[in-house]
């Protein structure tokens, strides 16, 4: 079995002041990594801002024998995602690992969901890390080289009550990987998404007390390496990590009811007949490109 080794790498992780991105700056570091810890350091909701965040996390780094420089910009603006990346060309030379892990949460029932606090959250979680990655994609790109990982959430996978704009945003990222799984593909850019549980200020009052004593970003933080690893040849996976478990969601398709001959326009009383057919997912497909679909259609377009 290969070691899992960053000698030479740079990283930036984004909101590493805290939670699960500072465990995962920390071990990247243990491991030989140059890591730009960023960190606005505002609250829970993303209101303010503290240095001391990313600085307690360089120094931690620092007091362990690794090298780690901090980065206080809002991931959420232009100027922001480019300073970050900046950061670690200034610093380090180049970037070869980007972890958008920034994050707020803005909890309301949809009704009460106001629009700053639909903005604010879209904002943090699905523009920034547009904002980061798009020059971080540029660099890796130019090196031929790069491992991108989304931290997306079961909120948006699978629903969570009063979370529609988090949800929301966290399943953006989800397309988002979707085109950079295609886009990076010839430059061994790859693109991989997080689904984590773990013990953080953001989950504080989500997990019973006893789940909480437990759920260590510590568990999380192995998988979020392997997806940073040369190793990693894979690109557009979906993985779910807690307490020492790791399974991967996929977005697949049913077989489906094909309801015509490509001529005649399917009534809708049709469709309500072959319901079941269509929403069955037995035997699902997994279409790694929009135009993977088309093939379904074969038998019509004949
Ligand atoms: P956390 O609150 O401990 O860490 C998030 C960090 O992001 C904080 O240090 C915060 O200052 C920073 N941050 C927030 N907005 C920022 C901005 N605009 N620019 C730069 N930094 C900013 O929370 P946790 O739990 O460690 O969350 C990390 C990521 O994991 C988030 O994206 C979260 O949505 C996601 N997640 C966490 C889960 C969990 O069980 N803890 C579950 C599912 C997803």
């Amino acid at each position: 079995m290969s070691t899992i080794d960053f000698t030479g790498r740079v990283a930036i992780v984004t909101g590493s002041g805290a939670g699960l991105g500072r465990c995962h700056a920390l071990e990247l570091a243990k491991r030989g990594a140059k890591v730009v810890v960023n960190d606005l350091g505002g609250t829970r909701d993303g209101t303010g801002s503290d240095d001391s965040a990313a600085n307690k996390v360089v120094e931690e780094i620092k007091a362990a024998g690794g090298e780690a420089v901090p980065n206080y910009d809002n991931v959420a603006t232009i100027a922001g995602g480019e300073n970050i990346v900046k950061t670690a060309i200034d610093a380090f030379g180049k970037v070869d690992i980007l972890i958008n892990n920034a994050g707020i949460l803005r909890d309301k029932s949809f009704t009460k969901m106001e629009e700053e606090n639909w903005d604010g959250v879209m904002a943090v979680h699905l523009r920034g890390a547009y904002c980061v990655t798009r020059p971080a994609f540029a660099n890796m790109r130019e090196n031929g080289y790069g491992r991108i990982v989304m931290t997306t959430s079961g909120a948006g996978l699978f629903g969570n009550f009063g979370q529609s704009n988090y949800a929301a945003a966290k399943m953006g990222l989800i397309g988002l990987t979707n085109v950079l799984k295609l886009e990076g593909g010839k430059y061994n850019v790859k693109t991989n998404v997080l689904a984590p549980v773990a013990a953080s200020r953001l989950t504080e009052d989500v997990l019973p007390p006893e789940f909480f004593e437990k759920m260590k970003p510590d568990f999380v933080t192995p998988v979020v390496l392997y997806m940073c690893s040369e190793q990693c040849e894979d690109s557009g996976m979906i993985i779910n990590a807690a307490l020492g478990y790791f399974s991967r969601s996929a977005i697949v398709t049913g077989p489906g009811a094909i309801l015509s001959d490509g001529k005649k326009i399917p009534t809708p009383e049709e469709v309500m007949e072959n319901w079941a057919k269509i929403t069955s997912i037995e035997n699902p497909q997994y279409f790694n490109q929009l135009p993977e679909m088309f093939g379904v259609l074969g038998p019509v377009l004949q």
